[in-house]
């Protein structure tokens, strides 16, 4: 017998697509299906398995009076109103730590191809450039004598601080608590931070405590030789602020895995040259989306088999289902 109806989300990762089904009863909805949910299907759920593509919000847990939980796919659950679940008694999860080292591979690699401008100088030589007008130009920066500073210092930010040490930079962090069991040097603003460093390395979450924080303040006190790197969440940055600071020359370049409206990008960041952009590719290997769709399953199941979620987000920290 199933053990509970499950509303999936949109389309999940392929491991969530083949095991739900032999535990769980799926039903699956869309954005666009929201509003019409039957009522009487609405009843019977009492799981959400979903990513970034429906917001859990409001109206949908108006229309779910049974749900138990939300299980995330995604270590950012800012598309989950996970404070409304919380007063709500619905047990929030997401997928930390199996992700953090690919995604700060992904930082690293993003970096340094800002940094160097290595899309730029990949495209020359494809473009026959390399021949018909010489070697691609130097590039204006360096990774030697640059200075990191991390806008959320907690899993990925320290994976990839670890790596940063290696490529011998000097670390700064700012976030709303200074960290005990870390050596780097804290700012307890943004903006302090900003003045004190030049490259600045965006992996805070998204939500509305961080929306817009990296703002034209903070880039300008960036610099003309900063750069600015995000693997967070795009709200976290002021994107046409950010537009406005690359087109004058208040800072050098940037490199951008995220964006405010994904999949939707500015016809501005796509025309320059001095950016790189990615997709939303950090933990995008089959590896660890695996990994990540097991704790899916594992935090579905261990809720419905033992009553126990595995990795309930901080606002919902449930440790047992209440049975009955
Ligand atoms: P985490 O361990 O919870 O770390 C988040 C850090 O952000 C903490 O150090 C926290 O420090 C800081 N922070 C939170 N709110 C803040 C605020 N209002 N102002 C300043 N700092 C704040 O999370 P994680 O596992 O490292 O993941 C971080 C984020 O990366 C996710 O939420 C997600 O958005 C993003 N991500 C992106 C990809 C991708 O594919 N590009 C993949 C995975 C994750 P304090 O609590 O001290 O402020
Ligand atoms: C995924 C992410 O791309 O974990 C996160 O917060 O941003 C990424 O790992 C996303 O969650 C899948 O849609």
């Amino acid at each position: 017998m199933a053990l509970a109806d499950i509303l999936v989300l949109g389309r999940m990762n392929a491991l969530v697509e083949e095991e739900l089904p032999k535990h769980f009863t799926i039903h699956r909805i869309g954005r666009e299906d929201v509003a019409s949910l039957d009522p009487a299907l609405g009843e019977r759920i009492t799981a959400i398995a979903g990513g970034a593509h429906v917001p859990v919000d409001a109206e949908l847990l108006g229309k779910l009076p049974n749900l138990e939980i939300v299980a995330n796919f995604g270590v950012g659950y800012d598309s989950v109103d996970a404070r409304l679940c919380g007063e709500k008694g619905i047990c929030v999860t997401n997928t930390p730590e199996v992700l953090s080292e690919e995604v700060a591979d992904t930082a690293l690699g993003l970096m340094l191809m800002t940094v160097r401008e290595l899309g730029a100088a990949e495209r020359h030589l494809r473009a026959g450039k390399w021949v018909s007008e010489g070697p691609y130009p130097l590039t204006r920066a360096s990774l030697q004598n640059r200075t990191l500073g991390i806008l959320g210092l907690g899993r990925i930010g320290k994976a990839i601080a670890r790596r940063a040490e290696a490529f011998g930079m000097d670390i700064h962090y700012h976030g709303r608590t200074r960290q005990a069991d870390v050596a780097y040097t804290y700012h307890d603003t943004l903006t302090g931070l900003a003045k004190a460093v030049d490259t600045l390395m965006v992996v805070a979450p998204g939500g509305a405590s961080t929306k817009g924080i990296v703002n034209a303040e903070v880039l300008s006190a960036l610099g003309p030789e900063g750069i600015v790197i995000n693997v967070g969440r795009g709200t976290v940055i002021d994107e046409p602020a950010l537009v406005k600071a690359l087109q004058d020359g208040t800072i050098l370049s940037a490199g951008l895995d995220v964006f405010e409206k994904e999949p939707q990008v500015p016809a501005e960041l796509i025309a320059m040259d001095n950016v790189v952009l990615l997709p939303h590719v950090g933990s995008a290997s089959h590896l660890t989306r695996n990994r990540m769709g097991q704790l899916v399953v594992d935090n579905l199941l261990g809720w419905f088999n033992d009553g126990r979620p595995v990795t309930p987000v901080a606002e919902t920290p449930f440790t047992r289902r209440k049975q009955g």
